[in-house]
């Protein structure tokens, strides 16, 4: 019997302070930084985003959302038997121990199951899904708990007015379960180091202390140019895998980092505007906790139903990109 892993949950969280483009605008002008409502929605469409409080972490926004996709799926915590987390900005500086090792004593597991952090920054909830997919596929795992959690706002530079203004904090979360029928039907992932340099946090930890930079670094407009190209070919990727054409999709779930990327891809996949699911404008860019935020709220509000085909895509540094076609 072929094995497929199927969405059996989603939830998402967003922390609770919200910043609207005007308040941020205002806190930057007071350090003389000059920015507008204006400037950041015509040239990425965001209009406000959340920031985490100093004492929530990546894992508390992921437990959050991790317990409302296990009410979804109606598991407990104990019958999920790997978590696999997305994020760039975990717990622990240096990596370790891992987020998701964190996620799992949060949620007072006891059943010893498998816990493993993914980095592939804006595209990890993407990796994290297909590296999920593959465990169940592989028939290792059942019951996958993946989530992508960000506190963005930890690593933001505050006089940086170029990136400051775009990134938000929360987290998104799917069960993936192992099925006899589809559920995911195909995945295509990408990296190019190349580019390595264009968005990163250009820093390291050298006998105590950071050398270099612990801000993110973006140069906007060659990510830009990167990003719409490859994916339009990613989702087209996915898409001959599956055996199937742009026509067929339902919905389409890109990262949510700018509408003018956003736009652009769904227009060349020639797909009307109406079949994707927009956040950014609410929640600016979460790097990997985007697409699954997306995808819970459009699970949630009744648009993303049992049986559509969803095309989620995910760029990011790295350079990073992916695509996951799924059945609800
Ligand atoms: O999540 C991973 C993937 N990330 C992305 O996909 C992000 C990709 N890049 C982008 O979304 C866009 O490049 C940005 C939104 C970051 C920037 O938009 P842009 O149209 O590429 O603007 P730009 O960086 O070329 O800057 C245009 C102008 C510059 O001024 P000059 O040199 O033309 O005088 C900037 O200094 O806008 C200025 N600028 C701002 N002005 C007001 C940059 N940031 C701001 C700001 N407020 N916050």
């Amino acid at each position: 019997m072929t094995l497929y892993s199927k969405i059996i949950g989603t939830g998402s969280y967003l922390p609770e302070k919200r910043v609207t483009n005007q308040e941020l605008t205002e806190q930057l002008a007071a350090k003389g930084i000059e920015t507008s409502d204006e400037w950041i929605v015509s040239r990425s469409g965001i209009s406000a985003r959340h920031y985490a409080e100093p004492e929530q972490k990546s894992s508390d926004l992921a437990v959050h959302a991790a317990r409302r996709a296990l009410d979804m799926a109606g598991l407990q915590p104990d019958d999920i038997d790997l978590i696999v987390v997305a994020s760039s900005t975990p717990d622990f500086f240096g990596s370790f121990p891992s987020t998701a090792c964190i996620v799992q004593r949060k949620l007072g597991m006891s059943n010893n199951c498998a816990a493993v952090d993914v980095q592939a920054v804006c595209s990890g909830f993407v990796y994290a899904v297909a590296t999920a997919d593959s465990f169940i596929k592989s028939g290792a795992h059942k019951k996958v708990l993946v989530i992508g959690a960000e506190v963005f706002s930890r690593i933001l530079n505050f006089d940086d007015r170029g990136t400051c203004v775009l990134f938000g904090d929360g987290a998104g979360a799917i069960i993936l379960g192992a099925s006899a029928e589809p559920g995911i039907l195909a995945t295509k992932l990408h990296a190019d180091g190349r580019h390595a340099d264009i968005l990163s946090v250009p820093g390291s930890v050298a006998g105590g202390a950071v050398a270099g930079s612990a801000f993110l670094y973006m140069d906007g407009p060659a990510v830009f140019k990167l990003a719409v190209s490859v994916l339009e070919k990613v989702a087209h990727e996915a898409l001959e895998q599956a055996g199937m054409s742009a026509d067929q999709l339902d919905w389409l779930i890109p990262h949510q980092a700018n509408i003018r990327i956003m736009n652009s891809t769904a227009k060349k996949l020639g797909l009307p505007l109406e079949k994707m699911v927009v956040t950014v404008d609410q929640h600016g860019n979460t790097s990997a906790a985007s697409i699954p935020l997306a995808l819970d709220i459009a699970v949630r509000d009744g648009r993303i139903k049992k049986g559509d085909n969803v095309m989620m895509e995910g760029v990011g540094g790295g350079f990073t990109w992916g695509a996951v076609l799924v059945r609800m």
